[in-house]
This record gives C-alpha cells, sequence and structure tokens, in this order.
C-alpha cells in the first residue's frame, strides 16, 4: 500500500528554538516513517509581515539547516522552499476563484487585526495587505497540490486547515474528485513549552531559548529563567516552576522523577537546577549545533539541497497542477 501524504510548512519568521523543536520540529520528524513527508518553508507567508531582504534569507536559510541538522532525510523526505515551486502560486489564483470571501473575513489572523482596529475606532482596515487576507489561500494551494492526507499543525492552524477542506469541496462541487481532502493531525501529545518567563515561548513575546545556541549563550539564556523566590532549602513545587516546564520535556523519565521529588524535599537552590537543564540541554544538542554550523557555513550546500527537493516537488505538482487546467478548461503545459 502506498503510504498516504502528510505535508506540513514552516514559516521562516524567526531562529527556531525550543518551543519550535517540541511542537513542530520533532513530532513532525517523528511522523516521517509512517507517512510520505512533504515539509517546505514558506517564505511567501513570512513575506505577509516580514518584509526585511537580509531577514528573510536568513530565517529561511536557518529553518533549513535547522531541519538537516536534526537528522531530516533527504531519501524519505521531499524537502523544499515553497518561492521555488511556481505552481502553488497559479494554483492559489485558481483557487481563490472557489473561496468564499466570508470564509477570509472570518479567518482567525485577519479578524484579530480588524476587531483590534474597530476596538480602537479604526478603519477596519488599517495596516491589513492583501497578502494576509489571501494567506489561507495560499496555504490550502500548498496542501491541496500535492494530494495531501494530513496536515501536521498546531492547533492554532486547525482553522487554516478547515478553510483548505472548504475550498476545495467547493471546487469538487463543480468538478468532480479532482483535490484530495486533507485532514489536520493535530497530536495531542505535542508540547507547548513555556518561555523564560513562564508565558508559552514565542518569539513574539521575546521569551525563548534558541535551538543551537553556543554554550555560554545557552546558559545564560538558561539562567535567565525566571523563578519565584524560595530559598535552597525550601521545598518546591515542580509544576508552578518553569525551569522544571522545560527540564522534564528533555530528561529521561527517571531523572524527571528524582528531580520532582528534590524540589518537593527542598535542599536545592534554583540556580543548580538551571546548571542542570543547561548541561542537558547542551548535552542533548551538541551534535546537530555542530552539523547546524556546518551547514550555516556552507550556503550553496544548503541552497542545492534545496533546489533538489524543488525539483522532486515540481514532478508532482506539475502533474496535479495540469490535472486541474484541464478539468478548468483551461491550457495544459
Ligand atoms: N501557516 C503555517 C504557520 O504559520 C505555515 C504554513 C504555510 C503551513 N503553509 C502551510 C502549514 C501548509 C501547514 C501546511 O505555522
Amino acid at each position: 500500500m502506498t503510504k498516504q501524504i502528510s505535508l506540513t510548512g514552516i514559516k521562516p519568521t524567526g531562529t527556531p528554538h525550543l518551543g519550535n523543536y517540541l511542537g513542530m520540529i520533532a513530532p513532525a520528524l517523528s511522523l516521517v516513517k509512517t507517512y510520505q513527508p512533504i515539509y517546505f518553508i514558506a517564505d511567501y507567508h513570512a513575506l505577509t509581515t516580514l518584509h526585511d531582504r537580509d531577514l528573510l534569507e536568513q530565517y529561511t536559510r536557518e529553518i533549513a539547516a535547522t531541519w538537516l541538522a536534526l537528522g531530516l532525510n533527504l531519501e524519505e523526505v521531499i524537502f523544499y522552499r515553497q518561492s521555488d515551486v511556481p505552481e502553488i502560486f497559479e494554483l492559489t489564483w485558481i483557487l481563490s476563484c472557489f473561496t468564499a470571501k466570508g470564509l477570509l473575513n472570518r479567518a482567525h489572523a485577519y479578524k484579530s487585526v480588524t476587531d483590534t482596529n474597530q476596538s480602537l475606532g479604526r478603519n477596519l482596515d488599517d495596516g491589513v495587505n492583501g497578502g494576509l487576507y489571501q494567506y489561507p489561500v495560499l496555504m490550502a494551494s500548498d496542501i491541496l497540490l500535492f494530494d495531501t492526507d494530513v496536515v501536521p499543525v498546531g492547533y492554532d492552524q486547525k482553522q487554516h486547515i478547515e478553510i483548505a477542506r472548504d475550498i476545495a469541496t467547493a471546487f469538487n462541487v463543480t468538478y468532480g474528485d479532482v483535490l484530495t481532502i486533507p485532514e489536520a493531525l493535530i497530536q495531542e501529545s505535542v508540547s507547548v513549552i513555556s518561555g523564560l518567563d513562564g508565558r508559552k515561548m514565542s518569539k513574539s513575546y521575546n521569551n525563548t531559548i534558541p535551538l543551537f545556541a553556543e554554550p555560554k549563550k545557552l546558559r545564560k539564556h538558561v539562567m535567565r529563567i525566571v523563578t519565584d523566590s524560595k530559598r535552597p532549602e525550601d521545598p518546591k513545587n515542580p509544576d508552578e516552576c518553569n525551569v522544571f516546564g522545560i527540564y522534564k520535556h528533555f530528561a529521561n523519565a527517571d531523572d524527571v522523577v528524582a528531580m520532582r521529588e528534590q524540589y518537593q524535599a527542598g535542599g536545592v537552590a534554583y540556580g543548580d537546577i538551571k546548571q542542570e537543564l543547561y548541561e542537558l540541554l547542551n548535552t542533548r544538542f551538541t551534535p546537530s549545533r555542530e552539523r547546524y554550523n556546518e551547514l550555516m557555513a556552507k550556503p550553496q550546500h544548503v541552497e542545492q539541497i534545496l533546489e533538489g527537493g524543488a525539483e522532486k516537488a515540481r514532478l508532482i505538482a506539475h502533474q496535479k497542477l495540469n490535472q486541474i487546467r484541464s478539468v478548468l478548461g483551461v491550457k495544459v503545459r
């Protein structure tokens, strides 16, 4: 039996951090054997908000190097940069003609801007570009062009998958079973990790721990994790501690139990626990950091890998787009 297709996109809007790793990269890597994975860097999605040429280029390269350093196997995974696959953008236009405008009005990212504008008494569409509005259509195109069965994403992307399903259904009502209706694959076990300040780890809160920081910098970040003011001898609650909140995702089960007991018994300082967390993270990520640094030092090599991936992706995309063109009555190429 051929494997189902699992496709997901990664938006290059920041340097990859531990939250990205646990929430997205690790779960996606764990699906590689069960599905035919298609993973890509959604650089044209980033363009809705990121208008800095150097940064877009840098984040794209960092994301590529990160996935490769963490063990993405290019024999198994089709891995490319969205903007290298022009078929996606032709399909975006086609799909937009099957997208109810009202559907886009209700999309979360757009709606949150218009809601804020409304509450401030501003024009509803202040600061909204057409790209933000069309974002879900481009995402539907990413997905539908590859006959995707499942889309592994975080809960925040669920609505986007529903929109893709609606668009595909609207298309199929007219033209028959041309597009595969995708399912969101939201893994219950996916971990949300808290950041340095206890809020969800996120670039927008500036509370992240970069995945491949050099040891000194990594230690500095870990030492900055906010704790309460309990003294070393005091018993502590691990479940309310940001240090433990990160530690438990990376330590083995026995060590997690032992650490939990240390917290409850008292007698250990937060500084020492942080040191332990630092060492754990450093040991865990040093081999991939070294691979990452090698890749970052060879941009041409990464470029070649992405181009190779785009070639494979375009073989599939070209065929699918032709099937779609032919049912529409436009020229097949
Ligand atoms: N919108 C997704 C995010 O912000 C990124 C993305 C773009 C994506 N295209 C996709 C995810 C297609 C899954 C499938 O995280």
